[in-house]
């Protein structure tokens, strides 16, 4: 029998979202301003829309204004950036965020650059990405995926990672590389691992904090966990067990629970807080907008 946490990524989700639906309502009656929150979507994938809808249910949950602009998925370009022109100069809009991935004809990097830095509040503008690597951790939008596993690991271990080994799996631009700058910032030895790295289960075996965001079923396997590790598991992968589609993570959950101290599940994990952390960064885009300090 292991003695391991599962960690409740809903239940901690669910009390942040309580935190800034409180602090909305006060934003609105002390300075008449309501969060908003553009959500843009181009074409019609079925993982996309279903995040995007559960992203505007939740902006409306927190009493923020949500809106989402549906484009198809030939959209031209020059469209696109003219929206998002349109939604850095609105009032009403505080957060702006384009889903991923584009389609192939649509220069991703263009489209993320010209989100204005103080409404990017998915962080992928290189102000934000600057601020972040540079340890201004307090001043810039930080991406949603890694703040949100970020609290939970400082939930585990407390705020200070000082002498803690932490080993993130995967180096994208959304979660491994942030993860990295995290980590760093509190003070943790941080080790990130990809494709080309040589011996991984001997570099995961030395972590006191894995997160792992590789995209790959149960790629880290149970041995590989150091006994009383914190394991955070980014991946949502879609696998088929007899007949039935089912969600799992990229680490081997059951297994890793035998010598983990805390496990993050897949579903209700990782992904409830990512929602939770893209609200509280519409939330301060709001506040600093009003000339309020951020908190
Ligand atoms: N697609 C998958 N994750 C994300 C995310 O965090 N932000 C955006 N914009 N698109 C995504």
């Amino acid at each position: 029998m292991s003695n391991a946490t599962r960690i409740d990524g809903k239940a901690q989700a669910e009390s942040l979202t309580a935190g800034i639906t409180d602090q909305t309502a006060q934003l609105k009656s002390d300075h008449g301003v309501t969060p908003g929150l553009a959500v843009v979507i181009v074409g019609e994938d079925p993982a996309s829309q279903v995040y995007v809808r559960n992203k505007g249910r939740k902006a409306e949950a927190c009493g923020f204004h949500s809106e989402t602009h549906i484009l198809p998925a030939d959209v031209a370009e020059e469209d696109l950036l003219a929206l998002i022109d349109d939604l850095n100069s609105k009032e009403s809009v505080h957060g702006i965020l384009v889903q991923l991935p584009l389609p192939d004809h649509l220069d991703e990097q263009r489209i993320t650059q010209s989100i204005s830095p103080s409404k990017d509040v998915d962080g992928f503008h290189f102000v934000n990405i600057g601020k972040l690597t540079a340890g201004h951790t307090a001043d810039a939008f930080v991406p949603c995926t890694p703040a949100g596993c970020m609290l939970m690991i400082q939930d585990a271990l407390g705020k200070d990672l000082s002498g803690k080994s932490a080993v993130v799996v995967g180096r994208s631009n959304i979660v491994g590389k942030p993860m990295g700058a995290l980590l760093l910032a509190a003070n943790a030895t941080v080790t990130t691992c990809h494709s080309r790295t040589s011996d991984l289960p001997g570099v995961v075996r030395g972590a006191d904090i894995v997160v792992a965001a590789v995209g790959r079923p149960n790629m880290i396997k149970g041995d590989w966990i150091k006994p009383g590790a914190v394991v955070i598991d980014v991946g949502i992968n879609r696998i088929d067990v007899d007949g039935k589609s089912k969600l799992t993570g990229d680490v081997d959950y059951e297994a890793a629970l035998e010598n983990a101290s805390a496990v993050t599940p897949v579903p209700g994990g990782v992904g409830p807080m990512t929602i939770a952390m893209l609200m509280a960064n519409t939330l301060r885009a709001a506040k600093l907008s009003a000339g309020l300090s951020a908190g």
